[in-house]
């Protein structure tokens, strides 16, 4: 879920709805705003995309100069205009808006019920403004800190009331919130995208911090109750780069960004001499990256997906041991860490609860952890011991495409980064690497530059109702992406396959004209690869094979090839992955579906 909030001198409404727009890749499936004038509390809530929202509120005298609003992803309650924020408290005086789960709700709201308080909805935010007009005693602040102090789970929440015009009191506790601060007025909101048309100058919270924001005023609370001065974080990007820039969708303009985001991502991290992986921002010593034993990462979705690669590219560099979980598993399978474990985390935003959690349970079992994240300042980069920054940009489609290039990167980078501190590889291979990563990006480039065949697949198979991706070793992992990727915005039935396990119950699935992507470009797999091309075709299988430059036999065995440009073996995944997004995005283009906006998902999932 998403929440914005704006006190000041300008109609409140139209503020927060474009700050909701901004946020509806944390979820989508209904909105809401509240607002308060001289006439008291107005509420609209509605099922559906903010456009919903918006059409309720058209026509309406929008004068007011505070409110709050809202765009969900429900957990607690299906969607529905009940169970849409912004809740109101019994008296109706109080409204409320929320991120995150109250796990203690339903105990809460038997208390209350007890007393007399009458709910509405089904969710578990609704007892947050009647515990507030519980506790209110002529003090919002007050009263919100006795509220939490009864909150079991996660929140971001914004209140408003009546009785205290003038200000927003809002509190965090494991779920994304920063202010703005404007001139004359003042914002909230769950991400700085959010905010960025209004202001550059932010405070970023902590957990437990109680914010009293009124049109000339910021108020910090910490915790124990103390008013606590926040340093200003200014934003030094640009709020352009969020937007379409002359796109369809943003996730083709995203897969066309990829380019400029590996340079990015790869700058200032290659000596001047091609020899050298200069990672400044690991913190590490010497005497502890010789320490490390073995290697975990967590992640989940498509972050995971790259966390596949780097197990692959970890282990044949630095010969230690990695195991990949995903994070909802990692977090509750009471895992074996200790000191000597590195445990790396990679997150797009930063923000993913289970991912968090992960990362905090690695960090009370004594483990370091390296986080590979994509956005400055998110809880994940505040809390891991070292950062590696993915330079992508904003993602704005739910479907993660220049993010995981560019995690990929970062995979690559901490691997020949470990395997140099460590002495596993010899110098001359470093350099041979490295000299392949810097020009990765104009290959990226020449993979973009051929789509017109990927769009002619797609044409001709969109109507397909199961498809199969198959690989071996890196190109099983890059496998998995791509058909989460067709699964997730086209709806089509994708499985990936580790191409020599088909035969062991798979294969019985593959008929006649099946579409089967199959993934050829590790050259010391390829023979491999070439006879389970011929396993499925010999079930009559329609075979698209991707390929490196120059391995035409391929053509002998598939029905189309397509050649990514001749790189380093290891790095192929980079170049692999991109065709496959794009038949995702064309398939899912010519069968009508919402590319950026996938049903039943969001961008970024800060509750389990
Ligand atoms: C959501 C998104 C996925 C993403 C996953 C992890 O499910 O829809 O695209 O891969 O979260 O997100 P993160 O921000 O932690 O990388």
């Amino acid at each position: 879920c998403g929440v914005v909030g704006y006190v000041g001198s300008r109609p409140a409404t139209p503020i927060i709805l474009e700050g909701l727009k901004k946020l509806e890749y944390r979820g989508y499936d209904s909105s809401g705003v509240a607002v308060l004038d001289q006439d008291g509390l107005k509420v609209e809530k509605k099922v559906g995309r903010l456009a919903e929202l918006e059409k309720a509120l058209s026509g309406r005298e929008l004068h007011a100069t505070i409110g709050i609003g809202h765009t969900r992803w429900a957990t607690h309650g299906r969607p529905s205009d009940i169970n849409a924020h912004p809740h109101t408290s019994n008296d109706g005086k109080i409204a409320v808006v929320h991120n995150g789960i109250i796990e203690n709700y339903l105990q809460l709201r038997e208390w209350l019920s007890s007393m007399g308080h009458v709910f509405k909805s089904e969710t578990d935010t609704e007892v947050i403004p009647h515990l507030i007009e519980y506790f209110y005693k002529g003090d919002l602040v007050e009263a919100v800190q006795k509220t939490v102090s009864h909150l079991e789970g996660s929140y971001a929440i914004m209140a408003i009331s009546v009785d205290q015009p003038g200000r927003i009191v809002a509190v965090r506790q494991d779920m994304p919130l920063v202010v703005g601060l404007g001139q004359g007025e003042n914002l909230l909101a769950s991400d700085i995208p959010a905010l960025l048309k209004h202001t550059r100058r932010c405070y970023l919270l902590n957990d437990g911090d109680v914010v009293e924001l009124k049109a000339d005023q910021v108020i910090i609370r910490d915790v124990t109750g103390q008013v606590v001065e926040k340093e200003i974080f200014e934003v030094t990007w640009d709020a352009e780069e969020a937007e379409k820039g002359g796109y369809d969708h943003f996730m083709l303009k995203e897969i066309h960004e990829q380019p400029r985001a590996l340079r990015d991502t790869l700058k200032g991290r290659i000596s001047h001499a091609g020899d050298k992986v200069i990672l400044d921002e690991i913190k590490m010593t010497p005497e502890q990256i010789k320490g490390i034993k073995r290697i975990m990462i967590t992640a989940c979705g498509t972050a995971y997906h790259a966390g596949l690669v780097g197990k692959y590219v970890i282990e044949q560099l630095v010969r230690l041991p990695v195991e990949v979980d995903i994070a909802s598993e990692f977090r509750y399978r009471d895992p074996i860490i200790d000191k000597d474990t590195l445990v790396v985390v990679v997150s797009q935003s930063g923000e993913t609860a289970d991912t968090l959690a992960a990362l905090r349970e690695a960090r009370r079992r004594g483990a370091r952890v390296v986080a590979v994240t994509n956005v400055i300042a998110s809880s994940v980069a505040r809390e891991a011991d070292d950062i590696i920054y993915t330079w992508a940009g904003p993602e704005i489609s739910v479907a993660s495409t220049k993010a995981y290039t560019t995690q990929l990167v970062a995979m690559y980078l901490l691997a020949l980064y470990l395997a140099q501190e460590r002495n596993t590889l010899a110098a001359g291979n470093i350099k041979e690497i490295l000299g392949e990563l810097k020009s990765i990006y104009a290959k990226a480039q020449e993979v973009l530059d051929n789509v017109e065949p990927i769009k002619e697949f797609a044409k001709q198979y969109h109507k397909a109702e199961d498809t199969f991706f198959i690989g071996r070793g890196l190109d099983y992992a890059v496998a998995l992406e791509g058909s989460l990727k067709l699964k997730e915005i086209s709806y089509i039935h994708a499985e990936a396959y580790a191409a020599g396990e088909l035969k062991h119950g798979t294969l019985a699935l593959i008929v006649e004209n099946i579409p089967v992507i199959a993934l050829a470009t590790q050259q010391s797999l390829f023979e491999k690869m070439v006879s389970n091309i011929k396993e499925v075709k010999a079930r009559d299988a329609s075979v698209i094979a991707l390929a490196m430059a120059g391995h035409t036999e391929v053509e002998k065995v598939a029905d189309q090839v397509l050649y990514i440009p001749k790189t380093h073996q290891v790095l192929a995944p980079i170049l692999t992955v991109i065709p496959l997004q794009l038949l995702a995005y064309y398939m899912a283009v010519y069968r009508g579906c919402d590319v950026d906006k996938p049903r039943n998902l969001a961008k970024s999932v800060t509750v389990e």
